[in-house]
């Protein structure tokens, strides 16, 4: 799966001709002003919850490619209202789009949408494309049902989130890679705000300690994952 960062938590996925979006920040995030919004193609749009640094150009794109929104019942009927396309879903349901099959797990959050609405529960993604699967941690802290994730998928890499403050820091994302059997990690969720600057160096340390292969994506990097 070719993989491309967009900064914060943004990663566009290239999946059997479709793209997928995840979490789009781009307008807001000062460090991703070399990306054009508009420029982006996307199939689909995966929201993992309703806060801003999340969902900012999740409209924008999904109205300039007609592209399906993918998230909680919650936040898809909020699109809905803006007459999106949408395709709800909830924790620990499955869906198969065809290209690729989503998976919703669990996260350790909070959710709602910057103008107040309810977005429902903070969720995670296992997105598999035939024996290939991705975790894509969305926020969340820690939790033990990570190891739910390894029980049932093999992981080609897990992007985690490690920016500490909001979310798990990077001991936490070490034990969160361990806990999913990943032995390759992306970091998202760091140094965007200074709340979640982190030390590059202490955490490759971290995770080549325990024999983990950790990713500093640029922004608008590709990846083959
Ligand atoms: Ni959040
Ligand atoms: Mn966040």
């Amino acid at each position: 799966m070719k993989v491309t960062y967009y900064g914060h938590s943004c990663f566009s996925i290239e999946v059997g001709g479709k793209v997928l979006i995840l979490d789009p920040f781009i307008t807001p995030n000062e460090l991703a002003k070399s990306i054009d919004v508009n420029s982006i193609k996307a199939d689909f749009v995966l929201l993992s919850h309703g806060h801003g640094d999340h969902v900012a150009d999740a409209e924008t794109i999904a109205r300039n490619n007609d592209a399906t929104i993918v998230s909680t019942y919650e936040i898809a009927t909020y699109y809905s209202a803006k007459n999106l396309k949408y395709h709800p879903m909830n924790i620990g349901g499955s869906w198969d789009f065809g290209h690729f099959k989503v998976k919703c797990v669990n996260a350790v959050h909070s959710s709602v949408f910057p103008d107040g609405t309810y977005a429902g529960n903070p969720m995670g993604f296992v997105i598999s494309v035939g024996d290939k699967h991705l975790y894509y941690s969305g926020d969340t802290a820690l939790t033990y049902d990570m190891k739910l994730i390894a029980e049932d998928f093999a992981l080609s890499a897990a992007l985690l989130c490690m920016g500490d403050n909001f979310t798990m820091g990077i001991q936490d994302a070490v034990k969160a890679a361990q806990f999913v059997n990943a032995k390759r990690v992306v970091a998202m969720h760091f140094d965007t705000f200074p709340y979640i600057k982190i030390d590059h160096a202490k955490a490759a340390q971290l995770f080549q300690e325990k024999g983990i292969e950790l990713i500093f994506p640029e922004i608008g990097q590709s990846i083959e994952l």
